[in-house]
C-alpha cells in the first residue's frame, strides 16, 4: 500500500529498494514488520554514530525544545561553538553553514570565484559534487548533465589519477580545482598520493585554489577526521555534508583566511544554514566521533573488512569503513542481501559500496561476510 502511495505521489526520480524502513538502532534499521537488517550503507556514509545514538537524541530534542532557527539576522551560539569546533578538526580558518552537499560545493565555488577573480574550473574523470547547477558543472557523468545543458562553460575536466594530463591542461585561467580524494559515488576510487601532490606543488606557480570535496569522506569515515589528513595537503577550500548531522541536513564550506577575506556581506547566504538544531546535531556528532573512538574504530574494523572482502573478491578498494569492491551482477547481489538482512549499494552493474556506522564491531563485519559469501556462491 505504501509503495503503490509513494509512486502515485512522488517524482520517480529514484530507484529504492524494496524495504520500507520504520526505526534504527545503532548498526541496524527494522522495516514495518520488525524485521532486522544490518545497515553497510548507513544513508550513504552518513549515519556515522550509529542509528538513534541516545546522547545525540538527547541533545538534539532539548535543543528543539529550546529554539530551531531564527536565521542568520541574529547570532546563535550553536552556530559559533560549531566554527571553532570544525576549526580544531579541519585545521581550515572560517566555515559557511548550508544544509546538503551540493550547497557548500555552489558556496565552494562562489568563493572560489570571487576570492581569485577568475573564471574557470578544473574537474576530473568521474568527479561527482552534486546536482546544482554550479555543482553538475563540476560533475563528469554524462547522463547526469546532458538534460540540464548548458551548464557552466568554463569548465575543463582533466584525468583523474593522471598527473601529467593535468599538467597538460592547467593554466593560470583557472580559478580552482575541484576534487573529490575518494571519488565515492563513482565506487570507491583513491586519489593516488602523486597525483595530489602535483596538484598542491602547482597551485602557486598558476594560482588557482585547491577545492577539496570532502562530503562523502568526512567525520571519521576514512580512519582519520577527514581523507586530506590522510595526503598532508591543506586545501584553500573545503566542503562538507553527509555525517556532519548524522542525517539532520547540515552541509558546510570551510575556507582559508586569504579566501575568507574576500568576501562580503550578501556575496552568499542560506536561510536555515547554521541553524541551531543542526548546528547542535553537529556538535553532539563531533564528540560522540570523539568519546567513542569512533575514528580508530573506522581503521581498525575497516582493515578487518577489506581483508574479509578480499576473500570475496579480486578488487577491493577504500580506506577505513569506505570501501568498494567488484562482484559481478551487482544490482542482483544487493537484492539477494537484502533479502538476508543486509543492506549494501551498488554503485554500477559491476561494483557495491559499504560504509557502515562507523561502531561497527568485528563480529557484525562477521555476519555481514557470512551473507555475502552465501550470495555470491549462489
Ligand atoms: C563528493 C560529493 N559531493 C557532493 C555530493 C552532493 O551531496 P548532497 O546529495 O548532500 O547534495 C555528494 C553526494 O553524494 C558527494 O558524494
Amino acid at each position: 500500500m505504501w509503495l503503490e502511495k509513494e509512486k502515485k505521489y512522488l517524482i520517480q526520480l529514484f530507484k529504492r529498494q524494496k524495504i520500507l524502513i520504520e526505526r534504527g538502532d545503532g548498526c541496524y534499521v527494522y522495516d514495518l514488520d520488525g524485521k532486522k537488517y544490518l545497515d553497510l550503507i548507513a544513508g550513504i556514509a552518513s549515519i556515522n554514530i550509529g542509528h538513534s545514538d541516545e546522547e545525540f537524541v538527547r541533545r538534539v530534542c532539548e535543543q528543539i525544545g529550546k529554539l530551531t532557527h531564527v536565521s542568520n539576522l541574529f547570532y546563535t551560539i550553536p552556530q559559533i561553538q560549531l566554527a571553532e569546533r570544525l576549526n580544531e578538526i579541519t585545521g581550515m580558518d572560517k566555515f559557511f553553514f548550508c544544509n546538503s552537499g551540493t550547497e557548500a560545493v555552489e558556496a565552494a565555488l562562489k568563493f572560489s570565484r570571487k576570492s581569485t577573480k577568475k573564471k574557470k574550473f578544473l574537474a576530473f574523470t568521474n568527479s561527482f559534487h552534486g546536482r546544482t547547477m554550479g555543482a553538475l558543472s563540476v560533475t563528469y557523468k554524462e547522463k547526469f548533465r546532458r538534460p540540464f545543458e548548458p551548464l557552466l562553460q568554463d569548465v575543463e575536466f582533466a584525468k583523474f589519477n593522471d598527473p601529467e594530463d593535468f599538467k597538460k591542461k592547467i593554466n593560470k585561467d583557472f580559478s580552482a580545482v575541484i576534487l573529490e580524494l575518494i571519488q565515492g559515488e563513482a565506487g570507491v576510487y583513491l586519489a593516488e598520493k602523486d597525483f595530489v601532490r602535483t596538484i598542491s606543488d602547482l597551485r602557486e606557480s598558476y594560482g588557482y585554489l585547491i577545492i577539496f570535496d570532502e562530503v562523502q569522506t568526512g567525520f571519521g569515515r576514512t580512519g582519520k577526521w577527514f581523507a586530506k589528513d590522510h595526503y598532508k595537503v591543506q586545501p584553500d577550500i573545503m566542503t562538507m555534508a553527509k555525517a556532519m548531522g548524522n542525517g539532520i541536513p547540515i552541509g558546510c564550506t570551510a575556507v582559508m583566511e586569504e579566501v575568507a577575506k574576500n568576501m562580503e556581506v550578501g556575496d552568499h547566504a542560506s536561510t536555515f544554514g547554521g541553524n541551531p538544531l543542526a548546528c547542535t546535531a553537529s556538535l553532539a556528532v563531533i564528540d560522540i566521533i570523539e568519546k567513542r573512538n569512533l575514528i580508530k574504530n573506522a581503521e581498525k574494523v575497516g582493515n578487518y573488512l577489506k581483508k574479509k572482502l578480499k576473500e570475496l573478491s579480486e578488487d577491493v578498494r577504500g580506506l577505513g569503513l569506505l570501501l568498494g569492491f567488484s562482484v559481478r551482477d551487482a544490482f542482483k547481489v544487493v537484492e539477494k542481501c537484502l533479502e538476508k538482512g543486509l543492506l549494501l549499494n551498488a554503485t554500477s552493474e559491476t561494483n557495491i559500496r559499504i560504509a557502515p556506522p562507523l561502531c561497527i564491531t568485528e563480529k557484525e563485519v562477521d555476519l555481514a561476510i557470512n551473507v555475502l559469501k552465501e550470495v555470491l556462491e549462489t
